[in-house]
């Protein structure tokens, strides 16, 4: 229904625009009465043999939306509904920002890719947990930043910030240092700074009650001794995991006009860069750290290869907009039949 019908008039208007368009249709659908159950019962899979415990959370099933798609914490609970097992929000930054001037988001249709250079736009920290505070139950991961303006030298008190800010609000945390969107963002993934960012956060976690889990969101273009570096760094910090991967700035193979735009790819010609990451962390860090795969899962195939690599959960981004709601559920299905 979704692929017939209408993502053939979603995609004939600006991509950004179909965006919001779609928030507010499914924010004013999911009110009317039933409806919510009605998207329920079709795409919720809720089985047993469906359910993860990862870094001590558990989870109802191992596909999650991944970030930038619910920045702000509008629509977490209504997606929830479409049988995600888990929703993170963000990149989130201390302060509102307006991100890079539109149009800022493209399609790539025959390449089943999008490039984006959204530039962190979120209406800043506090007003997304004033959303956050009518969570119905959904599992919530964090995905934190820093504003533009601020330098790299004092990138740790934003990201500080947000995580004393979100801390009761989510269940685990991303630090993500490598959006290709931010001028320099992706230096923080040098082996000092991030160590240095990364220790200071897992710091402060470990003076709360109870630590949640803080997870390093890396770039598919890291070269094979800068995973090797990060898998240090987790191993150092003792931070919980790593979700590989990002948005790759690689162009290769792509046949689309719209790949000369600049900004971050996803889609379909990330899914076997993303998966070679994974099973290169898993392999060299002997599986001793979770590992959360996104990047190119348009296909149930697509994500059982992430978890075959060693990933412990999958999210979906890009996948989403160009199959809809019943990628989750194939995917859910496929995971079932073994
Ligand atoms: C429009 C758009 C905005 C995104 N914004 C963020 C973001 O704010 N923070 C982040 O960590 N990842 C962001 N991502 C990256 C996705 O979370 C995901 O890692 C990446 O797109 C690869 O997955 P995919 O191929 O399934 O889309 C964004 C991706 C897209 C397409």
């Amino acid at each position: 229904m979704y692929k017939l019908l209408l993502r053939p008039i979603l995609f004939c208007f600006d991509p950004e625009k179909v965006h919001y368009f779609t928030f507010s249709l499914v924010r004013f659908i999911s009110k009317i009465p039933f409806v919510a159950s009605i998207i329920k019962a079709i795409y919720v899979v809720e089985d047993k043999r469906l359910e993860r415990e990862v870094f001590g959370l558990k989870f109802k099933n191992p596909v999650g939306l991944a970030a930038g798609f619910d920045k702000d914490a509008k629509l977490f609970n209504e997606l929830s509904d479409f049988g995600f097992g888990f929703i993170e929000i963000g990149t989130l930054t201390p302060k509102p920002q307006d991100g890079n001037p539109k149009k800022r988001l493209f399609r790539l249709k025959s390449d089943s890719a999008i490039i984006n250079r959204m530039g962190f736009n979120n209406g800043g920290v506090e007003a997304a947990i004033l959303r956050l505070k009518q969570n119905n139950g959904v599992l919530i991961g964090g995905n934190i930043g820093k504003n533009k303006v601020t330098p790299n030298e004092e990138a740790t008190s934003d990201y500080v910030i947000c995580f004393e800010a979100l801390y009761d609000y989510v269940d685990y945390f991303v630090v993500n240092v490598s959006s290709p969107n931010t001028p320099n963002l992706r230096e923080l993934q040098e082996k000092e700074p991030l160590t240095k960012l990364l220790q200071t956060l897992q710091d402060l976690n470990n003076t709360k009650v109870k630590a949640k889990p803080i997870l390093l969101k890396i770039a598919p273009d890291l070269t094979n001794e800068q995973l090797l570096d990060i898998i240090d760094i987790v191993n150092e910090t003792k931070i919980a995991g790593v979700i590989a991967t990002n948005t790759t700035i690689s162009r290769d193979g792509l046949t689309s006009e719209n790949k000369v735009e600049m900004g971050g790819l996803s889609g379909k010609p990330l899914t076997k860069r993303s998966t070679e990451v994974i099973r290169f962390l898993s392999e060299k860090s002997n599986k001793s750290f979770p590992i959360i795969g996104v990047g190119g899962i348009h296909t149930a195939d697509d994500a059982i290869e992430k978890l075959n690599a060693g990933a412990s959960l999958v999210q979906l981004y890009t996948g989403f907009i160009y199959e809809g709601p019943q990628l989750i559920k194939n995917i859910n299905k496929k995971i079932l039949q073994g």
